[in-house]
Protein backbone atom coordinates (compact mmCIF):
# COMPACT_ATOMS: atom_id res chain seq x y z
CA UNK A 1 0.00 0.00 0.00
CA UNK A 2 0.98 3.23 -0.70
CA UNK A 3 3.98 4.21 -2.83
CA UNK A 4 6.81 6.65 -2.60
CA UNK A 5 9.57 8.17 -4.70
CA UNK A 6 12.82 10.59 -4.23
CA UNK A 7 14.77 12.22 -6.26
CA UNK A 8 17.82 14.26 -6.70
CA UNK A 9 18.87 16.25 -9.92
CA UNK A 10 21.99 17.55 -10.66
CA UNK A 11 20.85 20.61 -12.37
CA UNK A 12 17.06 20.50 -13.14
CA UNK A 13 13.72 20.76 -11.67
CA UNK A 14 12.40 17.83 -9.82
CA UNK A 15 8.71 18.76 -9.45
CA UNK A 16 8.11 17.91 -12.84
CA UNK A 17 9.98 13.82 -12.60
CA UNK A 18 8.37 13.59 -9.20
CA UNK A 19 4.97 13.93 -10.22
CA UNK A 20 5.46 11.63 -13.75
CA UNK A 21 7.03 9.07 -11.47
CA UNK A 22 4.35 9.01 -8.64
CA UNK A 23 1.72 8.65 -11.11
CA UNK A 24 3.20 5.73 -12.46
CA UNK A 25 2.52 4.05 -8.84
CA UNK A 26 -0.87 5.09 -8.35
CA UNK A 27 -2.12 1.24 -8.61
CA UNK A 28 -0.38 1.29 -4.91
CA UNK A 29 -2.76 4.04 -3.75
CA UNK A 30 -5.04 6.31 -5.02
CA UNK A 31 -7.24 8.12 -2.05
CA UNK A 32 -4.77 11.19 -1.96
CA UNK A 33 -1.08 12.82 -3.30
CA UNK A 34 1.30 14.61 -2.09
CA UNK A 35 5.21 16.15 -3.33
CA UNK A 36 7.52 18.24 -1.05
CA UNK A 37 10.32 19.70 -2.46
CA UNK A 38 13.21 22.02 -1.20
CA UNK A 39 15.24 25.12 -2.41
CA UNK A 40 16.95 28.12 -0.89
CA UNK A 41 16.55 26.49 2.55
CA UNK A 42 12.42 26.00 2.49
CA UNK A 43 10.43 23.36 1.93
CA UNK A 44 7.47 23.20 -0.73
CA UNK A 45 4.55 21.11 0.48
CA UNK A 46 1.33 20.46 -1.90
CA UNK A 47 -0.33 17.55 -0.98
CA UNK A 48 -4.37 16.92 -1.25
CA UNK A 49 -7.16 13.87 -1.07
CA UNK A 50 -8.22 12.69 -4.10
CA UNK A 51 -6.95 11.08 -7.56
CA UNK A 52 -3.41 12.50 -9.11
CA UNK A 53 -5.04 14.04 -11.92
CA UNK A 54 -7.80 15.28 -9.99
CA UNK A 55 -5.43 16.89 -6.89
CA UNK A 56 -3.04 18.22 -9.63
CA UNK A 57 -5.19 19.92 -11.52
CA UNK A 58 -6.27 22.39 -8.68
CA UNK A 59 -2.47 22.53 -6.95
CA UNK A 60 -0.05 22.35 -10.31
CA UNK A 61 2.75 20.55 -8.46
CA UNK A 62 4.78 20.82 -11.71
CA UNK A 63 5.46 24.63 -10.70
CA UNK A 64 7.02 23.48 -7.31
CA UNK A 65 10.59 24.78 -7.18
CA UNK A 66 13.57 22.60 -6.25
CA UNK A 67 16.33 19.82 -7.51
CA UNK A 68 15.46 17.40 -5.22
CA UNK A 69 12.52 15.98 -3.29
CA UNK A 70 9.57 13.06 -2.17
CA UNK A 71 6.44 12.10 -3.31
CA UNK A 72 3.74 10.08 -2.01
CA UNK A 73 0.41 8.00 -2.96
CA UNK A 74 -1.95 6.85 -0.25
CA UNK A 75 -3.72 3.97 0.21
CA UNK A 76 -5.10 5.31 4.16
CA UNK A 77 -4.52 2.79 6.60
CA UNK A 78 -4.59 5.27 10.05
CA UNK A 79 -6.86 8.25 9.54
CA UNK A 80 -9.03 8.62 6.44
CA UNK A 81 -8.06 10.31 3.35
CA UNK A 82 -7.43 13.96 3.95
CA UNK A 83 -5.54 16.85 3.64
CA UNK A 84 -4.08 16.48 7.28
CA UNK A 85 -3.58 12.66 6.81
CA UNK A 86 -1.87 12.95 3.30
CA UNK A 87 2.39 12.73 3.62
CA UNK A 88 4.29 14.17 3.10
CA UNK A 89 4.64 15.31 6.58
CA UNK A 90 6.63 17.50 8.20
CA UNK A 91 8.13 18.45 11.43
CA UNK A 92 6.34 21.47 13.05
CA UNK A 93 9.61 24.35 12.11
CA UNK A 94 8.84 23.24 8.22
CA UNK A 95 12.84 22.00 7.91
CA UNK A 96 11.93 18.14 7.78
CA UNK A 97 9.72 15.66 5.38
CA UNK A 98 8.86 12.41 5.04
CA UNK A 99 7.10 9.77 3.21
CA UNK A 100 6.54 6.73 4.45
CA UNK A 101 4.31 3.17 2.93
CA UNK A 102 3.78 0.61 5.95
CA UNK A 103 2.46 0.67 9.10
CA UNK A 104 4.42 1.62 12.50
CA UNK A 105 3.01 -0.50 15.09
CA UNK A 106 4.40 1.59 18.08
CA UNK A 107 3.16 5.08 16.77
CA UNK A 108 1.20 5.66 19.63
CA UNK A 109 3.45 5.14 22.54
CA UNK A 110 5.94 6.96 20.18
CA UNK A 111 3.29 9.66 19.84
CA UNK A 112 3.01 10.42 23.26
CA UNK A 113 6.07 10.47 24.42
CA UNK A 114 6.63 13.28 21.83
CA UNK A 115 3.69 15.09 22.93
CA UNK A 116 4.94 14.87 26.80
CA UNK A 117 8.03 16.39 25.18
CA UNK A 118 5.83 19.03 23.82
CA UNK A 119 5.86 17.90 20.01
CA UNK A 120 2.62 18.84 18.59
CA UNK A 121 0.76 16.42 15.78
CA UNK A 122 -1.48 17.57 12.82
CA UNK A 123 -2.57 14.05 11.35
CA UNK A 124 -4.05 10.95 12.52
CA UNK A 125 -1.35 9.12 10.88
CA UNK A 126 1.30 7.08 12.35
CA UNK A 127 3.99 8.02 9.71
CA UNK A 128 3.38 11.87 11.68
CA UNK A 129 5.82 10.13 14.30
CA UNK A 130 9.18 10.00 12.04
CA UNK A 131 9.33 13.89 11.11
CA UNK A 132 9.05 14.50 14.61
CA UNK A 133 11.78 12.01 15.76
CA UNK A 134 13.94 13.09 13.54
CA UNK A 135 13.71 16.94 14.39
CA UNK A 136 13.98 15.54 18.12
CA UNK A 137 17.52 13.12 17.05
CA UNK A 138 18.87 16.34 15.22
CA UNK A 139 18.36 18.80 17.87
CA UNK A 140 20.55 16.48 19.60
CA UNK A 141 23.06 16.85 17.21
CA UNK A 142 23.01 14.31 14.68
CA UNK A 143 22.68 14.44 10.85
CA UNK A 144 19.55 13.58 8.36
CA UNK A 145 21.46 10.07 7.85
CA UNK A 146 22.43 8.88 11.75
CA UNK A 147 18.88 10.24 12.41
CA UNK A 148 17.16 8.23 10.16
CA UNK A 149 19.48 5.49 11.59
CA UNK A 150 18.45 6.19 15.39
CA UNK A 151 14.40 6.23 14.39
CA UNK A 152 14.80 2.48 12.57
CA UNK A 153 15.87 1.90 15.98
CA UNK A 154 12.74 2.86 17.54
CA UNK A 155 9.95 2.03 15.24
CA UNK A 156 8.80 -1.37 14.94
CA UNK A 157 6.32 -2.48 12.08
CA UNK A 158 6.69 -2.68 8.23
CA UNK A 159 7.81 0.24 6.40
CA UNK A 160 9.97 1.94 3.78
CA UNK A 161 10.60 5.83 4.00
CA UNK A 162 12.39 8.67 3.01
CA UNK A 163 13.17 12.14 4.32
CA UNK A 164 14.57 15.57 3.52
CA UNK A 165 15.69 17.89 5.46
CA UNK A 166 16.66 21.79 4.55
CA UNK A 167 19.55 21.87 6.55
CA UNK A 168 21.18 19.39 4.54
CA UNK A 169 20.22 20.44 0.84
CA UNK A 170 20.33 18.10 -2.44
CA UNK A 171 20.03 14.93 -0.07
CA UNK A 172 17.02 11.81 -0.05
CA UNK A 173 17.67 9.82 2.54
CA UNK A 174 15.74 6.40 2.45
CA UNK A 175 15.74 3.00 4.19
CA UNK A 176 13.72 -0.08 4.59
CA UNK A 177 12.24 -3.07 6.56
CA UNK A 178 9.38 -5.50 5.03
CA UNK A 179 8.01 -2.22 2.74
CA UNK A 180 9.67 -2.73 -0.56
CA UNK A 181 12.02 0.54 -2.05
CA UNK A 182 14.27 0.08 -4.87
CA UNK A 183 16.91 2.23 -5.91
CA UNK A 184 17.49 3.94 -9.22
CA UNK A 185 21.23 5.14 -10.86
CA UNK A 186 20.68 7.46 -13.88
CA UNK A 187 22.96 9.98 -15.06
CA UNK A 188 22.95 13.08 -13.08
CA UNK A 189 19.76 12.06 -11.62
CA UNK A 190 18.85 9.64 -8.71
CA UNK A 191 16.18 8.11 -7.09
CA UNK A 192 14.50 6.09 -4.86
CA UNK A 193 10.67 4.33 -5.72
CA UNK A 194 8.42 1.58 -4.26
CA UNK A 195 8.70 -0.16 -7.59
CA UNK A 196 10.32 0.17 -11.41
CA UNK A 197 7.75 1.34 -13.76
CA UNK A 198 8.53 4.66 -11.58
CA UNK A 199 11.65 5.32 -13.20
CA UNK A 200 12.16 3.29 -16.31
CA UNK A 201 11.63 6.61 -18.08
CA UNK A 202 14.34 7.75 -16.38
CA UNK A 203 16.76 5.09 -15.97
CA UNK A 204 17.25 1.06 -16.36
CA UNK A 205 20.27 0.64 -13.65
CA UNK A 206 18.56 -0.52 -10.44
CA UNK A 207 19.33 -1.77 -7.37
CA UNK A 208 17.61 -3.21 -4.43
CA UNK A 209 17.53 -2.41 -0.35
CA UNK A 210 17.77 -4.94 2.20
CA UNK A 211 16.26 -4.63 5.25
CA UNK A 212 18.05 -2.21 7.23
CA UNK A 213 20.14 -0.61 4.62
CA UNK A 214 20.43 3.06 4.45
CA UNK A 215 20.75 4.69 0.91
CA UNK A 216 21.92 8.70 0.85
CA UNK A 217 21.05 10.36 -2.55
CA UNK A 218 22.89 13.50 -3.44
CA UNK A 219 23.46 15.37 -6.69
CA UNK A 220 27.00 13.30 -6.82
CA UNK A 221 25.90 9.73 -6.66
CA UNK A 222 24.45 7.24 -4.41
CA UNK A 223 25.83 5.67 -1.26
CA UNK A 224 24.64 2.28 0.52
CA UNK A 225 25.19 1.74 3.97
CA UNK A 226 24.10 -2.05 5.77
CA UNK A 227 22.38 -2.36 8.89
CA UNK A 228 25.66 -2.23 10.82
CA UNK A 229 26.53 0.92 8.90
CA UNK A 230 29.08 0.10 6.78
CA UNK A 231 29.29 1.70 3.25
CA UNK A 232 28.72 -1.45 1.22
CA UNK A 233 28.68 -1.78 -2.72
CA UNK A 234 25.37 -2.67 -4.38
CA UNK A 235 24.89 -5.20 -7.32
CA UNK A 236 23.17 -3.73 -10.51
CA UNK A 237 20.67 -4.86 -12.12
CA UNK A 238 20.30 -3.33 -15.44
CA UNK A 239 16.40 -4.13 -16.36
CA UNK A 240 15.38 -4.83 -19.94
CA UNK A 241 11.81 -3.31 -19.33
CA UNK A 242 10.87 -0.69 -21.43
CA UNK A 243 9.58 2.90 -20.03
CA UNK A 244 6.41 2.39 -22.57
CA UNK A 245 5.77 -1.10 -20.65
CA UNK A 246 4.58 1.12 -18.19
CA UNK A 247 2.25 3.47 -20.52
CA UNK A 248 -1.45 2.56 -21.60
CA UNK A 249 -0.02 2.47 -25.24
CA UNK A 250 -2.96 3.67 -26.60
CA UNK A 251 -5.59 0.91 -24.82
CA UNK A 252 -8.54 2.99 -22.02
CA UNK A 253 -7.09 0.87 -19.23
CA UNK A 254 -3.83 -1.02 -18.08
CA UNK A 255 -6.34 -4.06 -17.56
CA UNK A 256 -7.48 -4.61 -20.62
CA UNK A 257 -4.20 -4.02 -22.07
CA UNK A 258 -2.53 -6.01 -20.21
CA UNK A 259 -5.41 -9.12 -20.87
CA UNK A 260 -3.67 -8.08 -24.12
CA UNK A 261 -0.21 -9.31 -23.38
CA UNK A 262 -1.27 -12.97 -22.08
CA UNK A 263 -0.58 -14.44 -25.22
CA UNK A 264 2.87 -12.21 -25.02
CA UNK A 265 3.69 -13.05 -21.38
CA UNK A 266 2.99 -16.40 -21.22
CA UNK A 267 5.30 -17.05 -24.18
CA UNK A 268 8.02 -15.28 -22.00
CA UNK A 269 7.80 -16.93 -19.34
CA UNK A 270 8.12 -20.49 -20.99
CA UNK A 271 11.53 -19.20 -21.95
CA UNK A 272 12.17 -20.34 -18.23
CA UNK A 273 12.29 -23.96 -18.94
CA UNK A 274 15.69 -24.58 -18.79
CA UNK A 275 15.82 -22.74 -15.03
CA UNK A 276 12.65 -24.33 -13.90
CA UNK A 277 14.54 -27.68 -14.86
CA UNK A 278 17.35 -27.17 -12.95
CA UNK A 279 15.06 -26.29 -9.78
CA UNK A 280 13.17 -29.48 -10.76
CA UNK A 281 16.15 -31.37 -10.86
CA UNK A 282 17.66 -30.39 -7.44
CA UNK A 283 14.13 -31.32 -5.62
CA UNK A 284 13.16 -34.22 -7.35
CA UNK A 285 12.86 -37.45 -4.96
CA UNK A 286 13.84 -35.01 -1.87
CA UNK A 287 10.37 -34.16 -1.17
CA UNK A 288 7.00 -36.04 -0.02
CA UNK A 289 4.69 -32.99 -0.06
CA UNK A 290 4.15 -30.07 -1.68
CA UNK A 291 2.02 -27.24 0.33
CA UNK A 292 0.85 -23.85 -2.10
CA UNK A 293 1.04 -20.67 -0.29
CA UNK A 294 -0.60 -17.52 -1.54
CA UNK A 295 -3.56 -15.00 -1.40
CA UNK A 296 -6.20 -13.69 -3.79
CA UNK A 297 -5.80 -14.61 -7.64
CA UNK A 298 -2.02 -16.19 -6.84
CA UNK A 299 -4.14 -18.62 -4.39
CA UNK A 300 -6.47 -19.75 -7.30
CA UNK A 301 -3.25 -20.12 -9.43
CA UNK A 302 -2.11 -22.54 -6.43
CA UNK A 303 -5.21 -24.86 -6.65
CA UNK A 304 -4.97 -25.18 -10.14
CA UNK A 305 -0.89 -26.36 -8.84
CA UNK A 306 -2.75 -29.16 -6.82
CA UNK A 307 -4.49 -30.27 -9.47
CA UNK A 308 -1.90 -30.59 -11.39
CA UNK A 309 0.68 -32.20 -8.71
CA UNK A 310 -1.55 -34.27 -7.47
CA UNK A 311 -2.89 -36.04 -10.98
CA UNK A 312 0.68 -35.66 -12.63
CA UNK A 313 3.15 -36.76 -9.91
CA UNK A 314 1.07 -37.96 -7.45
CA UNK A 315 2.51 -35.91 -4.61
CA UNK A 316 0.22 -34.88 -1.71
CA UNK A 317 -0.19 -31.15 -1.95
CA UNK A 318 -1.91 -28.60 0.01
CA UNK A 319 -3.17 -25.01 -0.84
CA UNK A 320 -2.80 -22.81 2.72
CA UNK A 321 -4.17 -18.90 2.43
CA UNK A 322 -1.16 -17.21 3.35
CA UNK A 323 -2.57 -14.94 6.54
CA UNK A 324 -4.00 -18.77 7.53
CA UNK A 325 -0.53 -20.54 7.37
CA UNK A 326 0.67 -20.23 11.00
CA UNK A 327 -2.25 -22.76 11.95
CA UNK A 328 -0.46 -25.64 9.54
CA UNK A 329 3.36 -24.53 10.19
CA UNK A 330 3.68 -27.08 12.90
CA UNK A 331 3.32 -30.05 10.01
CA UNK A 332 6.15 -28.84 7.74
CA UNK A 333 9.21 -30.80 7.69
CA UNK A 334 12.52 -31.33 5.61
CA UNK A 335 10.68 -33.21 2.49
CA UNK A 336 8.38 -30.60 2.46
CA UNK A 337 8.36 -28.21 -0.90
CA UNK A 338 6.59 -25.08 0.18
CA UNK A 339 5.75 -23.44 -2.78
CA UNK A 340 4.77 -19.61 -2.65
CA UNK A 341 3.39 -17.62 -5.57
CA UNK A 342 3.07 -14.10 -5.74
CA UNK A 343 3.38 -11.57 -8.70
CA UNK A 344 4.17 -8.73 -5.93
CA UNK A 345 6.94 -10.39 -3.81
CA UNK A 346 5.68 -8.05 -1.33
CA UNK A 347 2.29 -9.34 0.10
CA UNK A 348 2.86 -9.14 3.66
CA UNK A 349 1.16 -12.46 4.71
CA UNK A 350 2.70 -14.10 2.07
CA UNK A 351 6.08 -13.04 3.02
CA UNK A 352 5.36 -13.88 6.79
CA UNK A 353 5.07 -17.53 5.65
CA UNK A 354 7.77 -17.59 3.92
CA UNK A 355 9.90 -16.67 6.60
CA UNK A 356 7.95 -19.26 9.10
CA UNK A 357 8.64 -21.82 6.13
CA UNK A 358 12.42 -21.04 5.91
CA UNK A 359 13.28 -22.94 9.06
CA UNK A 360 12.48 -26.10 8.14
CA UNK A 361 11.58 -26.64 4.67
CA UNK A 362 12.50 -26.02 1.22
CA UNK A 363 11.20 -22.93 0.03
CA UNK A 364 10.07 -21.98 -3.75
CA UNK A 365 8.88 -18.38 -4.38
CA UNK A 366 7.19 -17.78 -7.90
CA UNK A 367 6.87 -14.02 -8.09
CA UNK A 368 7.08 -11.62 -11.28
CA UNK A 369 8.92 -8.27 -9.99
CA UNK A 370 12.24 -8.54 -9.48
CA UNK A 371 14.58 -7.90 -6.79
CA UNK A 372 11.28 -8.10 -4.77
CA UNK A 373 11.57 -9.36 -1.06
CA UNK A 374 10.48 -13.04 -2.20
CA UNK A 375 12.99 -13.18 -4.40
CA UNK A 376 15.41 -12.46 -2.03
CA UNK A 377 14.41 -14.62 0.88
CA UNK A 378 13.15 -17.96 -0.97
CA UNK A 379 15.68 -21.10 -1.72
CA UNK A 380 14.51 -21.45 -5.29
CA UNK A 381 13.08 -18.88 -7.48
CA UNK A 382 10.66 -18.87 -10.66
CA UNK A 383 11.11 -15.67 -12.47
CA UNK A 384 7.72 -15.07 -14.54
CA UNK A 385 8.45 -13.09 -17.18
CA UNK A 386 5.11 -10.79 -17.45
CA UNK A 387 6.30 -7.71 -17.62
CA UNK A 388 4.98 -4.45 -15.33
CA UNK A 389 1.62 -4.81 -14.35
CA UNK A 390 0.03 -1.96 -13.35
CA UNK A 391 -3.92 -2.58 -13.58
CA UNK A 392 -4.99 -3.55 -9.79
CA UNK A 393 -6.42 -6.80 -11.04
CA UNK A 394 -4.03 -9.44 -11.82
CA UNK A 395 -4.55 -11.09 -14.99
CA UNK A 396 -1.26 -10.89 -17.30
CA UNK A 397 1.02 -11.73 -13.86
CA UNK A 398 -1.74 -14.72 -12.92
CA UNK A 399 -1.67 -16.72 -16.67
CA UNK A 400 2.19 -16.23 -16.16
CA UNK A 401 1.87 -18.09 -12.86
CA UNK A 402 -0.35 -20.77 -14.29
CA UNK A 403 2.30 -21.32 -17.11
CA UNK A 404 5.49 -21.40 -14.33
CA UNK A 405 3.35 -23.58 -12.44
CA UNK A 406 2.45 -26.19 -15.41
CA UNK A 407 6.09 -26.05 -16.55
CA UNK A 408 7.24 -27.34 -12.96
CA UNK A 409 4.54 -30.03 -12.87
CA UNK A 410 5.25 -31.54 -16.11
CA UNK A 411 9.16 -31.31 -15.53
CA UNK A 412 8.49 -33.00 -11.98
CA UNK A 413 6.50 -35.78 -13.62
CA UNK A 414 8.20 -35.82 -17.11
CA UNK A 415 5.46 -35.58 -19.01
CA UNK A 416 6.42 -34.86 -22.52
CA UNK A 417 3.19 -34.28 -23.86
CA UNK A 418 2.09 -32.48 -21.60
CA UNK A 419 5.22 -30.27 -22.20
CA UNK A 420 4.70 -29.79 -25.83
CA UNK A 421 0.98 -28.76 -25.88
CA UNK A 422 1.86 -25.69 -23.64
CA UNK A 423 3.64 -24.44 -26.43
CA UNK A 424 0.66 -23.75 -28.45
CA UNK A 425 -1.15 -21.93 -25.13
CA UNK A 426 -0.08 -18.47 -26.36
CA UNK A 427 -1.84 -19.35 -30.12
CA UNK A 428 -4.63 -20.49 -28.02
CA UNK A 429 -4.64 -17.40 -26.02
CA UNK A 430 -4.30 -15.33 -28.99
CA UNK A 431 -7.30 -17.10 -30.20
CA UNK A 432 -9.76 -16.14 -27.63
CA UNK A 433 -8.48 -12.28 -27.86
CA UNK A 434 -9.39 -12.06 -31.43
CA UNK A 435 -12.73 -12.79 -30.44
CA UNK A 436 -12.92 -10.28 -27.86
CA UNK A 437 -15.45 -8.30 -29.31
CA UNK A 438 -18.13 -10.98 -28.83
CA UNK A 439 -17.55 -10.78 -24.40
CA UNK A 440 -17.79 -7.08 -25.37
CA UNK A 441 -21.44 -7.36 -26.76
CA UNK A 442 -22.06 -10.38 -24.01
CA UNK A 443 -21.16 -7.88 -20.62
CA UNK A 444 -24.12 -5.53 -21.96
CA UNK A 445 -26.58 -8.37 -20.90
CA UNK A 446 -24.98 -8.56 -17.20
CA UNK A 447 -24.59 -4.45 -16.42
CA UNK A 448 -27.38 -4.54 -14.12
CA UNK A 449 -26.62 -7.77 -12.07
CA UNK A 450 -26.38 -7.35 -8.32
CA UNK A 451 -25.26 -11.10 -7.68
CA UNK A 452 -23.85 -13.77 -10.44
CA UNK A 453 -22.30 -17.54 -9.86
CA UNK A 454 -19.65 -19.07 -11.41
CA UNK A 455 -19.10 -22.74 -11.51
CA UNK A 456 -16.60 -25.43 -12.68
CA UNK A 457 -15.44 -28.99 -11.63
CA UNK A 458 -11.65 -30.01 -11.48
CA UNK A 459 -9.32 -27.84 -12.83
CA UNK A 460 -12.18 -25.36 -13.98
CA UNK A 461 -13.18 -24.93 -10.19
CA UNK A 462 -10.49 -22.53 -9.56
CA UNK A 463 -11.44 -20.56 -13.00
CA UNK A 464 -14.65 -20.31 -11.55
CA UNK A 465 -13.26 -19.00 -8.34
CA UNK A 466 -11.25 -16.48 -10.31
CA UNK A 467 -13.54 -15.30 -12.57
CA UNK A 468 -16.16 -14.68 -9.60
CA UNK A 469 -12.96 -12.60 -7.88
CA UNK A 470 -12.48 -10.65 -11.51
CA UNK A 471 -16.24 -9.69 -11.57
CA UNK A 472 -16.27 -8.71 -7.84
CA UNK A 473 -13.37 -6.69 -7.31
CA UNK A 474 -13.35 -4.64 -10.91
CA UNK A 475 -17.36 -4.48 -10.75
CA UNK A 476 -18.54 -4.41 -7.75
CA UNK A 477 -20.95 -7.28 -8.21
CA UNK A 478 -21.36 -9.53 -5.87
CA UNK A 479 -20.35 -12.67 -7.16
CA UNK A 480 -19.59 -16.51 -6.17
CA UNK A 481 -17.48 -18.86 -7.70
CA UNK A 482 -18.38 -22.42 -6.42
CA UNK A 483 -17.12 -26.69 -7.61
CA UNK A 484 -20.21 -27.57 -9.14
CA UNK A 485 -20.86 -29.95 -7.48
CA UNK A 486 -21.24 -28.03 -3.90
CA UNK A 487 -24.00 -26.44 -5.71
CA UNK A 488 -26.87 -28.50 -4.78
CA UNK A 489 -25.71 -28.72 -0.96
CA UNK A 490 -27.00 -25.06 0.28
CA UNK A 491 -26.06 -22.59 -2.73
CA UNK A 492 -28.28 -23.75 -5.38
CA UNK A 493 -31.41 -22.05 -2.52
CA UNK A 494 -30.14 -18.57 -3.70
CA UNK A 495 -30.90 -19.67 -7.77
CA UNK A 496 -33.83 -17.96 -9.60
CA UNK A 497 -34.25 -16.01 -12.67
CA UNK A 498 -32.43 -13.04 -11.35
CA UNK A 499 -28.83 -14.52 -10.88
CA UNK A 500 -26.46 -15.23 -13.67
CA UNK A 501 -24.55 -18.43 -13.79
CA UNK A 502 -21.62 -18.52 -15.85
CA UNK A 503 -20.76 -22.39 -16.22
CA UNK A 504 -17.08 -23.27 -17.49
CA UNK A 505 -17.65 -26.71 -19.41
CA UNK A 506 -14.10 -27.13 -21.52
CA UNK A 507 -13.84 -31.16 -22.90
CA UNK A 508 -12.74 -33.66 -20.88
CA UNK A 509 -13.17 -36.36 -17.99
CA UNK A 510 -16.17 -33.87 -16.06
CA UNK A 511 -18.25 -32.33 -18.96
CA UNK A 512 -21.23 -34.57 -18.56
CA UNK A 513 -21.35 -34.16 -14.95
CA UNK A 514 -21.21 -30.24 -15.51
CA UNK A 515 -23.47 -30.39 -18.08
CA UNK A 516 -25.97 -31.97 -15.54
CA UNK A 517 -25.28 -29.33 -12.76
CA UNK A 518 -26.10 -26.44 -15.58
CA UNK A 519 -29.37 -28.69 -16.18
CA UNK A 520 -30.13 -27.73 -12.09
CA UNK A 521 -29.64 -24.75 -12.11
CA UNK A 522 -31.17 -23.98 -15.74
CA UNK A 523 -34.21 -25.89 -13.75
CA UNK A 524 -34.62 -23.16 -11.17
CA UNK A 525 -34.86 -19.88 -13.68
CA UNK A 526 -30.70 -18.94 -13.94
CA UNK A 527 -29.57 -17.33 -16.95
CA UNK A 528 -27.00 -19.04 -18.72
CA UNK A 529 -23.65 -18.31 -19.77
CA UNK A 530 -21.82 -21.16 -21.34
CA UNK A 531 -17.87 -20.91 -21.79
CA UNK A 532 -17.13 -24.51 -23.99
CA UNK A 533 -15.55 -25.94 -27.16
CA UNK A 534 -16.21 -24.37 -30.42
CA UNK A 535 -18.61 -27.14 -31.86
CA UNK A 536 -20.58 -28.01 -28.45
CA UNK A 537 -23.84 -28.17 -29.66
CA UNK A 538 -25.37 -29.21 -26.29
CA UNK A 539 -24.07 -26.57 -24.38
CA UNK A 540 -25.05 -23.92 -27.36
CA UNK A 541 -28.34 -25.63 -27.09
CA UNK A 542 -28.81 -25.23 -23.19
CA UNK A 543 -26.94 -21.99 -23.07
CA UNK A 544 -28.48 -18.57 -22.68
CA UNK A 545 -25.22 -17.19 -24.40
CA UNK A 546 -22.05 -19.12 -25.54
CA UNK A 547 -18.46 -17.81 -25.61
CA UNK A 548 -16.10 -20.90 -27.77
CA UNK A 549 -13.08 -21.92 -27.46
CA UNK A 550 -10.54 -24.26 -29.76
CA UNK A 551 -11.82 -27.41 -28.73
CA UNK A 552 -7.84 -28.73 -28.94
CA UNK A 553 -8.48 -26.96 -24.90
CA UNK A 554 -8.96 -29.54 -22.98
CA UNK A 555 -9.80 -29.50 -19.20
CA UNK A 556 -6.63 -29.73 -18.11
CA UNK A 557 -5.25 -26.49 -20.57
CA UNK A 558 -8.64 -24.40 -20.03
CA UNK A 559 -7.22 -22.61 -16.75
CA UNK A 560 -4.94 -21.00 -19.29
CA UNK A 561 -7.22 -20.23 -21.74
CA UNK A 562 -10.95 -20.18 -20.25
CA UNK A 563 -10.04 -17.31 -17.64
CA UNK A 564 -9.23 -15.04 -20.50
CA UNK A 565 -13.29 -14.34 -21.30
CA UNK A 566 -14.30 -13.92 -17.77
CA UNK A 567 -11.64 -11.72 -17.44
CA UNK A 568 -12.87 -9.54 -20.51
CA UNK A 569 -15.96 -9.83 -18.79
CA UNK A 570 -15.09 -8.20 -16.14
CA UNK A 571 -13.42 -5.57 -17.70
CA UNK A 572 -16.36 -4.42 -19.72
CA UNK A 573 -18.63 -4.60 -16.75
CA UNK A 574 -17.06 -2.34 -15.18
CA UNK A 575 -16.46 0.05 -17.93
CA UNK A 576 -20.03 -0.22 -18.59
CA UNK A 577 -21.21 0.92 -15.39
CA UNK A 578 -18.57 3.40 -15.76
CA UNK A 579 -15.96 2.43 -13.26
CA UNK A 580 -12.04 2.38 -13.06
CA UNK A 581 -11.36 -1.21 -13.69
CA UNK A 582 -7.18 0.01 -13.30
CA UNK A 583 -8.36 1.29 -9.43
CA UNK A 584 -11.25 -0.68 -8.05
CA UNK A 585 -12.38 1.37 -4.62
CA UNK A 586 -10.64 -0.17 -1.36
CA UNK A 587 -8.31 -2.06 -3.12
CA UNK A 588 -3.95 -1.61 -4.04
CA UNK A 589 -1.99 -3.92 -5.90
CA UNK A 590 0.34 -4.81 -3.45
CA UNK A 591 -0.71 -5.40 0.01
CA UNK A 592 2.42 -4.71 2.17
CA UNK A 593 0.15 -5.05 5.68
CA UNK A 594 -1.26 -8.26 7.40
O1 LIG B 1 1.12 -9.80 -5.20
P1 LIG B 1 0.34 -11.04 -4.83
O2 LIG B 1 0.20 -11.96 -5.96
O3 LIG B 1 0.91 -11.70 -3.60
O4 LIG B 1 -1.09 -10.49 -4.44
C1 LIG B 1 -2.07 -11.34 -3.91
C2 LIG B 1 -3.44 -10.69 -3.96
O5 LIG B 1 -3.46 -9.52 -3.19
C3 LIG B 1 -3.86 -10.35 -5.40
O6 LIG B 1 -3.84 -11.47 -6.21
C4 LIG B 1 -5.28 -9.73 -5.40
O7 LIG B 1 -6.22 -10.71 -5.09
C5 LIG B 1 -5.55 -9.07 -6.76
N1 LIG B 1 -6.27 -7.86 -6.58
C6 LIG B 1 -6.31 -9.92 -7.70
O8 LIG B 1 -6.69 -9.30 -8.88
Amino acid sequence: MCGIVGCVLKNDKVAPILLDSISKLEYRGYDSIGLATACDGKINLKKDAGKIDEVNSKLNFAEMPGNYGIAHVRWATHGDPSKENSHPHLNSAGTIAVVHNGIIENYLAIKEDLISEGYEFKSDTDTEVIPHLLDKFMKEGLDLEKAVRKVIGVIEGAYALAAICTDEPNKVVATRKDSPLIVGIGEDEYFVASDSPAILKYTNNIAYLDKGDIVILTEDGVTFKDENDKVIKKEIDVLDWSPEMAEKEGYDHFMIKEINEQDVAIRNTLGEKKKIKAIVDDVKGTINRVVFVACGTSYHASLTGKYLIESLVGIPTEVLLASEFKYSAKALNDQTLVIFISQSGETADTLKALDAANEVSKTLAIVNVRGSSATRRADYVIQTQAGPEIGVAATKTYVSQLIAIYLFSALLADDEELLKRLEKVPDYIDEVLKKQGIIREISHLYKRDKDAFFIGRGFSYPIALEGALKLKEISYIHAEGYAAGELKHGPIALIDEHIPVVVVAPPGEDYKKIMSNLQEVKARGADILGIGAKGDKDLIDESDNVFLINPEVDDILAPLVYIVPLQLLSYHVSVIRKLDPDKPKNLAKCVTVE
